[in-house]
């Protein structure tokens, strides 16, 4: 069994939370074991909580554009939450909610070892970005131990607002070239290394 399999059967008996009483389904996350980039939205809706899939309504009809626009799919990708339970109502995840799942994140984030982690909305961004606006900061990139951290606005949010709309389409195609500079400084921190090994 792989880890990341091992995982979500761990995530789904977890009962921490009063939400995981009310859930359909827990929505651990889902994608490439080996993926670059990590997407982290906010918490699971109403017809994430249906399927136990993660951004599978009309934000996440409109994520997977995004991603097209840069030709990604899903599937190359990994697509998580801040929570894994749907708040009923869809309400805003409660900070002890968001304490008790942090640690499924941060096993996620191990497991996959991305390269690049991107937040989408206010939820992850803090997370990453402790005190930060959105508005100040979507679209820059911050790396710390050779990860490259990204935030952009959530895709539902986006939809329905023109000028944010405009932010993260932008966002989102500055994501190749973030990725490909990082590999070519990862790429020339490697070269004294192989050279030594020529020389000796
Ligand atoms: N919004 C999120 O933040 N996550 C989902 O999975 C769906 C909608």
């Amino acid at each position: 069994m792989s880890a990341l399999t091992e995982f979500y059967e761990e995530v789904a008996l977890c009962q921490q939370c009063e939400i995981a009483k009310y859930r359909t389904k827990v929505v651990p996350g889902e994608g490439a074991e080996d993926a670059d980039i990590l997407f982290i939205g906010e918490a699971p809706g109403w017809h994430e909580d249906q399927q136990g899939r993660p951004f599978v309504g009309p934000a996440g009809q409109y994520l997977d554009r995004l991603l097209a626009s840069i030709n990604l799919k899903r599937e190359q990708v990994y697509i998580a939450n801040v929570i894994k339970c749907r708040p009923q109502g869809n309400r805003d995840p409660l900070p002890i909610e968001i304490h008790n799942c942090r640690k499924w994140l941060d096993r996620q984030i191990e497991l996959i070892r991305p390269k690049m982690i991107v937040t989408l909305g206010r939820y992850s961004m803090a997370m990453f970005f402790p005190n930060k606006s959105i508005s100040k900061i979507h679209g820059t990139a911050q790396k710390r131990d050779n990860v490259i951290y990204y935030a952009m606005y959530h895709p539902a949010a986006a939809l329905h607002q023109q000028s944010l709309r405009q932010a993260i389409e932008a966002d989102m195609l500055k994501i190749p070239l973030l990725l490909a500079q990082a590999e070519s400084v990862a790429e020339a921190e490697r070269q004294p290394q192989q050279l030594s090994m020529f020389e000796v």
